[in-house]
């Protein structure tokens, strides 16, 4: 069975830790699944309720509406240049899943600590998976490579020059570069599609509307990039009844064309982790990156805190859920998801000082 080949599904060791948390006494307040809590914005609830006939099938390749849009988002927003194409999808961890699928590659690079999905992918499509480093000089000889900046879940983001080595490394290995961006506008620099400055063989950018316009519950996603990369997805794609629902275009239609929410969204996010911040290292912990994305990435200086486990213990004992390191590769380390109300995080402060 395919779900044997695949890595433990870990949430199921987190509900102890939930247990402690909700009958700490505190009021519980889960920071580990980094769902967003914010409302999806009205006027984007708006366009949708004024469209909800639907009677027909939705294009694989989006509306034509949606393409436009997509478009424009991709030249104006991400700064793509040359010829490119794009392409809905139906929120971007079912691309991530199928991608190495659809190219039926061989041997696929991930990075080391990483959202656990480009593995999954990979071990989906029965390729020989990679962990490498961030540093593409590094990398062996591959024919897919993900990227992944700003990260989940380190907040780690690449600088330009590393971004420039991954495309490089694809252009000499005939590889496909696909950078997952999904945290982009909270923090993130350029996409690799402005770097790659027009020419975009093999490369691909992979978006997703979950965060950026708090939509995680529509499944509203795209891809963009490598014109005929994306014209051979998108035929597999159609066999495959990968069609994005009409009222899901609509929806990203009126979120694409309006980019003041995203930066909103991601002011939001900053005071959060600043307030944050400041009270975890007064509080011993040690912070690794964690500039930009939806997540802290810390551990402790104490002796008795140096597993992930206790750390999450001692989250829990004060009402707190926090992701254990080791889902991600790092054990160590604990996650902590700016994802829960002000008023949560204010609590959550609180607690930690004391
Ligand atoms: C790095 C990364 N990529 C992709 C996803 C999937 O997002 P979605 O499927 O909601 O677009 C997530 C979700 O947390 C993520 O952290």
């Amino acid at each position: 069975m395919k779900s044997q080949s695949l890595p433990d599904f870990p949430w199921d060791e987190l509900k102890p830790f939930s247990k402690i948390a909700q009958t700490s006494g505190f009021d519980f307040v889960d920071l580990s699944q980094g769902t967003p809590v914010d409302a999806t914005p009205d006027f984007i609830q708006s366009a949708v309720s004024k469209k909800l006939n639907a009677p027909g099938y939705p294009l694989t390749a989006g509306s034509s509406e949606l393409v436009e849009t997509l478009r424009k988002f991709a030249q104006e927003i991400l700064g793509v240049k040359g010829e490119f194409d794009v392409l809905p999808i139906i929120g971007s961890k079912e691309f991530i899943a199928w991608l190495p699928s659809v190219l039926e590659s061989k041997n696929v690079l991930y990075p080391r600590i990483s959202y656990p999905t480009y593995l999954v992918g990979a071990k989906i499509a029965g390729s020989n998976a990679i962990a490498v480093d961030s540093e593409p000089s590094s990398w062996p000889v591959a024919d897919l490579a993900w990227l992944n900046s700003p990260a989940n879940p380190t907040g780690e983001v690449l600088s330009d020059q590393v971004l420039l080595n991954a495309i490089n490394w694809a252009r000499k290995n005939n590889a496909v570069l696909a950078s997952d961006e999904c945290y982009l506008h909270f923090g993130g620099k350029k996409s690799i599609l402005e770097l790659a400055n027009g020419n975009n063989e093999n490369i691909i950018a992979v978006h997703s509307l979950s965060k950026s316009s708090n939509m995680a519950g529509y499944r509203a996603a795209f891809v963009v990039g490598d014109a005929n990369l994306i014209a051979e997805i998108r035929q597999v794609r159609k066999h495959a009844g990968m069609m994005v629902p009409t009222i899901v275009q609509t929806a990203m239609v009126a979120a694409l064309s309006n980019f003041a929410h995203v930066k909103n969204q991601a002011a939001i996010y900053e005071m959060r982790r600043k307030k944050l911040l400041s009270v975890l290292i007064a509080a011993g912990f040690i912070i690794e990156h964690s500039e930009a994305a939806i997540y802290i990435w810390c551990k402790h200086s104490a002796d008795n805190l140096k597993e992930d486990l206790k750390i999450v213990e001692w989250f829990a004992k004060k009402g707190v859920l926090v992701t254990p390191g080791r889902f991600y590769g790092a054990s160590e380390f604990i996650r902590i998801a700016l994802t829960a109300t002000d008023n949560q995080i204010d609590q959550v402060v609180e607690r930690i000082k004391s």
